[in-house]
């Protein structure tokens, strides 16, 4: 049997580039789809930002030219092979050589050249790819324009077949942008700007374009999936999400269970193992001396890394924290954020030096030994698609408080201190005091050892390696390929589920949000 192809294409890969999750899931399923036996290649921008390190051992296969309406600009080829997987870099350093990778103020080009560039080159490396998958508005417009200008369009066929699959890693971060970009950037025939194609609330989206124009939808967990379809999760989009509703899937992400392995981490202070605890101890006091806290372990600790945005509930920490304070825990918070929460955390840390100690920066060195030193780590998301810091956690014995939403209410079972049952602390309403006494019951359960213990072993014995996940994606490849029509030269079916020119209300007034050019502006 012919090897399934598939071409990934994300905005951030890790270890390349990364400002949060989505580069974690795009380094890592890609290696476990390739041990599957998939020929699954990867694509992303070749940022000016990308260590020596790898571009130094990069390939130079070529270059392309890309059509922007009357420009064509030009897009280098780039190879790499990291993991097993080949991955390609497109170069233009005008749309890539920037300060940051996202929130530049011609975002919507930049991008859109990237969602041309997929397709364009593609002949050029020789690689016909049975299905191409998506991740998040970045990559939005592919299929769109698979649809408008290639497809059908290409005499030898080359992208008649191919099939798209469109992730959604966050809904509310959608790339939208001036209509004016039909004509000057897009090139697009105007039947396109409506509901069912391009246009939300009277601009140009590239979620809304994802999603109308993929051939199957995924988000990375069953409750997302499902929340999503609320008007409260919806982001303005619960209508378009609703009409898809029968080919969209929720697949839980899981984590590189090699590369986050307790047993061998170099990253950490001292090794240690479920069978073998110790180690776990020795980590909690090197890390509290390293950020000068009493060294004393039967203080509960409490690790809190994060992207400091709304969506991670810190409002509801920061109306509680003093009342928490109040009793004898410690904790560690990593991350930069919205400056309300970098401050609020900074003078906590200053007000309560011997309790908190805030690092308002990005450090993954840090990050991996606060998953292995902490005891509690806390999550409060207000929505959270899937959420990987809990399961890094659970994977070095630290146990989550986290609210019951999207991937955080997949992934973490609560506590049941009869049965000692479960694998965190967990609470349903976005409330402050509900988190807080999440918290308190945790701790209660951390002051009587045995229990503690076993939980933490509990934790560590969890499965969240991309196994299962990767069995899912494959699963739902093979479907897509089953329903089209092997053999033939007919157009695969369903190429999108809704014909332009029919239209939908929009709907609501409010426009839909788009990045603002920090990490969290995906
Ligand atoms: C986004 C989501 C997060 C998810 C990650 C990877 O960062 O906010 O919940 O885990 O993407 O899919």
């Amino acid at each position: 049997m012919e090897m399934m192809k598939i071409w990934f294409a994300s905005s951030e890969v890790d270890p390349f580039i990364k400002t949060g999750g989505l580069a974690d899931v795009a380094g890592s399923l890609p290696v476990a789809l390739r041990k599957m036996g998939i020929d699954i290649r990867v694509v992303m921008p070749k940022y000016g930002q990308i260590a020596a390190k790898y571009t130094d051992r990069m390939e130079f296969l070529g270059s392309v030219e890309v059509d922007l309406t009357w420009r064509r600009q030009y897009c280098g080829i780039f190879r790499l092979v990291e993991n097993g997987v080949t991955c390609y870099f497109l170069d233009n350093e005008y749309y890539f050589h920037r300060d940051w990778y996202y929130g530049q103020s011609d975002d919507g080009e930049r991008f859109t050249f990237f969602c041309r560039a997929i397709l364009d080159t593609l002949p050029k490396i020789g690689f016909q790819p049975d299905i191409i998958h998506l991740n998040d508005w970045q990559t939005g417009l592919t299929g769109l324009f698979l649809d408008a200008h290639y497809r059908q369009f290409r005499d030898d066929g080359f992208f008649r077949n191919i099939h798209t699959v469109f992730t959604i890693h966050n809904l509310r971060y959608q790339g939208v942008f001036s209509r004016d970009m039909m004509d000057s950037v897009l090139g697009l025939s105007w039947t396109y700007f409506n509901p069912n194609g391009i246009e939300h609330n009277g601009a140009v989206s590239f979620m809304k374009a994802g999603l109308n124009f993929s051939t199957r939808i995924t988000t990375v967990s069953k409750t997302y999936a499902q929340e999503i379809q609320s008007e409260y999760f919806g982001e303005n989009l619960s209508g378009t999400i609703n009409r898809r509703a029968a080919d969209l899937r929720g697949i839980v992400n899981g984590i590189d269970y090699e590369l986050n392995n307790p047993e061998g981490d170099a990253r950490l202070f001292t090794p240690f193992s479920a069978t073998d605890l110790s180690g776990k101890h020795a980590n909690k006091a090197a890390l509290q001396k390293q950020m000068h806290l009493p060294a004393k372990d039967d203080i509960p600790l409490v690790g809190i890394i994060s992207r400091l945005v709304d969506q991670k509930g810190f409002d509801l920490v920061a109306r509680v924290l003093e009342e928490i304070l109040s009793y004898d825990v410690q904790i560690i918070i990593l991350g930069t954020g919205d400056k309300q929460y970098e401050d609020l955390f900074r003078s906590a840390h200053h007000a309560h030096p011997a309790k908190v100690s805030a690092r308002i920066r990005y450090d993954a060195l840090l990050a991996q030994r606060i998953y292995a030193a902490c005891d509690f780590f806390l999550m409060p998301s207000r929505f959270e698609p899937c959420g990987l810091s809990q399961l890094f956690s659970m994977r070095y014995g630290t146990v989550p408080v986290v609210r019951e939403t999207g991937g955080l209410k997949d992934t973490v079972i609560a506590y049941n201190a009869v049965t000692g049952e479960g694998t965190g602390f967990t609470f349903a309403n976005y409330n402050a005091h509900e988190m807080k006494d999440a918290l308190l019951r945790g701790m209660a359960v951390f002051a009587d050892k045995p229990a503690w213990e076993r939980l933490v072993r509990t934790c560590m014995l969890q499965d969240f390696s991309w196994e299962h996940a990767a069995r899912e994606y494959m699963a739902l490849y093979q479907e897509i390929l089953d329903h089209s029509n092997p053999g033939t030269d007919a157009p695969a079916q369903p190429i999108h589920a809704n014909p332009v020119g029919i239209s939908e209300p929009n709907e609501s007034v409010e426009p839909a949000r788009s990045g603002n050019g920090m990490e969290e502006s995906r």
